[in-house]
């Protein structure tokens, strides 16, 4: 049995759990106040932010309005946003632009010296701030490049959050009708020596990404398993709205890559066309906004077209648009499809949709606190009340920064009256022993991705639900089972957060009695919009 190691015990005021663009904003405010340590379970950049290539949206010149944002991001949440979270997130924008800009992060302008925005799904106006076609990478290098430099950041890389640390750990009775729960840091498994080290916090920042990677066509990385979520919910937090997974409509079909590579919408907002493979388009027959209609209807429709068709893609166009136009707006995209043998500036793009967004998750207020006290959390693993039952393109970089600065505000400010607790036990692995079977956590991944796939995807309906609870039920006892005898490892809790987050999907879809926003249930036909 491996012994843990009371000498790596470490303290600090905030440990951030995640090193995306919610994580890293975080820190970088809350190291001007004290000591901050980021863990993250691969390297510093590996994110979902660093793929994000549209950009984030923000108003910044006449005849935008914050009106008009506001307008277009109630819109698409279907009547399940908080409009004082969607106000507040709208009107603080240009101010965290203004933030990006000074941690060093370059937006694209035209040659009059202007931002250069462009326009994408359900957006009224033309107010998405963008670096080429690769806006996600540019921001996590200024990000992380600005936190490597900070003299109040340690960032430990390959560090596996396992749990949060909270009055269970102290032998007490947690259930979800306590309301003191508090959090006092994180058992955290050290990648490079292998044994569960205790960081203590007096403030704990939960930024640990998305879902997506427990489906199987995906645009998330492998990183994004749920765990954020999945740790709340096994401490008792409030996790919600999980039911609303968007789908992006336009992955490169490439069935053999994981993450399949996004298309992004701004190609659309540049005039690309989806057509069926017979040439013939088909966006006006589901909205009059047609090729802009917002993702949960333009995923739909290529579902749709795809099912009565029986073909496996369709395409997006945007062969009628100048090369030279293509090149410097989306060199990424051309350079990708040409390495696949696709010109896009002759030829049409296949695409499919893919998994892709989460807007529910863990239930934060007006100020980024959880119901835990002392835990915060923000960017996509948090459910703010920003995105409803739809995300607006290009709202969940913007919300992940604001609501990371609203943390940090809070967390700074209430940071005297949160002590360590320096009761709290090492992490105890004893009787448990390496997992033999490695094929056994792979083959439950394969089942899971299955499971979610064909069962709790695009549309759904009543019997797959349940099929799907059904088919869940069986490989989270063989996972619980093997979790309790084995010595931990991140295959391992990895997994088990993405069962269990599958399961708060299935079972919030399973609670939802109406087809609303990205969450659609042939049973309920009639699509609530409000
Ligand atoms: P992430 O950036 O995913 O960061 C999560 C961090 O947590 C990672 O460092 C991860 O390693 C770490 N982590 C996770 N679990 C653990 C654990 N147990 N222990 C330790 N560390 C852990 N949104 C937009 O607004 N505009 C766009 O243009 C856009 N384009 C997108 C394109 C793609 C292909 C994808 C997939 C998403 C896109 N999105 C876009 C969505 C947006 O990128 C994400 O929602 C956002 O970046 C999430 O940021 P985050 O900080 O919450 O999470
Ligand atoms: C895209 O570029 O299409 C993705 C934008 C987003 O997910 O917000």
């Amino acid at each position: 049995m491996r012994k843990t190691d009371i000498s790596k015990r470490q303290k600090y005021d905030f440990l951030v759990i995640g090193s995306g663009m919610a994580g890293l904003s975080f820190a970088l405010k809350a190291a001007e106040h004290g000591s901050v340590c980021i863990i993250t379970k691969k390297g510093l950049t590996e994110s979902i932010t660093g793929y994000a290539q549209g950009g984030i949206s923000s108003v910044t010149y006449h005849p935008d309005n914050f009106e008009k944002h506001i307008k277009d991001t109630l819109n698409a949440g279907s009547g399940l946003c908080n409009p004082e979270v969607v106000k507040k997130i709208v009107t603080k924008a240009p101010e965290q632009i203004e933030q990006l800009l000074k941690w060093g992060t370059n937006f694209d302008k035209t040659t009059d010296g202007k931002f250069d925005l462009h326009r994408e799904g359900g957006h009224s106006e033309h107010r998405i701030l963008h670096h080429k076609d690769n806006t996600g990478f540019e921001i996590q290098r200024a990000l992380s490049t600005a936190a490597k430099s900070h003299k109040n950041i340690t960032i430990l890389e390959h560090h596996f959050a396992v749990e949060i640390i909270t009055q269970h750990h102290l032998g007490e009775t947690v259930n979800k009708w306590r309301k003191d729960i508090e959090c006092y840091g994180a058992y955290v498994l050290n990648r490079n020596t292998n044994s569960v080290e205790t960081i203590l916090a007096r403030v704990t920042m939960m930024a640990t990404g998305g879902v997506g990677a427990i489906y199987q066509t995906t645009t998330n990385p492998a990183i994004a398993t749920g765990d954020g979520v999945a740790m709340i919910y096994r401490a008792k937090g409030a996790i919600e709205n999980m039911e609303f997974i968007q789908f992006h409509p336009t992955s490169l079909y490439n069935p053999q890559e994981r993450p399949s590579f996004l298309i992004t919408e701004a190609m659309r907002g540049f005039g690309g066309i989806l057509r069926k493979k017979d040439g013939q388009t088909f966006m006006h027959k589901y909205d009059q906004r047609e090729n802009l209609a917002p993702r949960d209807i333009v995923a739909r429709a290529i579902d749709n077209e795809l099912k009565a068709t029986g073909d496996d893609y369709v395409f997006l166009d945007v062969s009628h648009k100048k090369t030279e136009d293509l090149k410097t707006n989306f060199p990424n995209i051309y350079n990708k499809c040409i390495s696949l043998g696709i010109d896009i500036s002759k030829e049409m793009i296949p695409v499919v949709p893919a998994a892709h967004y989460s807007c529910g998750g863990i239930k934060v207020d007006i100020n980024s606190r959880t119901s835990i006290s002392r835990l915060y959390a923000a960017g996509e693993c948090s459910s703010t009340g920003m995105h409803g039952a739809n995300r607006l393109a290009s709202n969940s970089l913007l919300e992940s920064i604001v609501f990371a600065n609203i943390a940090a505000n809070d967390a700074i400010q209430n940071l005297k009256n949160y002590h360590f607790c320096d009761k709290i036990p090492e992490w105890n692995d004893e009787g448990t022993s390496q997992p033999e079977e490695m094929v056994l956590i792979t083959q439950c991944k394969k089942e899971l991705e299955q499971i979610m796939s064909y069962y709790v995807g695009i549309v759904r309906s009543n019997i797959r639900l349940k099929r799907a609870v059904d088919r869940l039920e069986i490989i989270y006892h063989e996972t619980e089972e093997l979790y309790q005898k084995s010595v931990v490892s991140q295959q391992l809790c990895e997994l088990r957060n993405a069962i269990q987050t599958g399961y708060l999907i299935i079972k919030m879809a399973r609670n939802r009695k109406e087809s609303r926003g990205l969450h659609y249930n042939m049973d309920y036909p009639i699509q609530i919009k409000v």
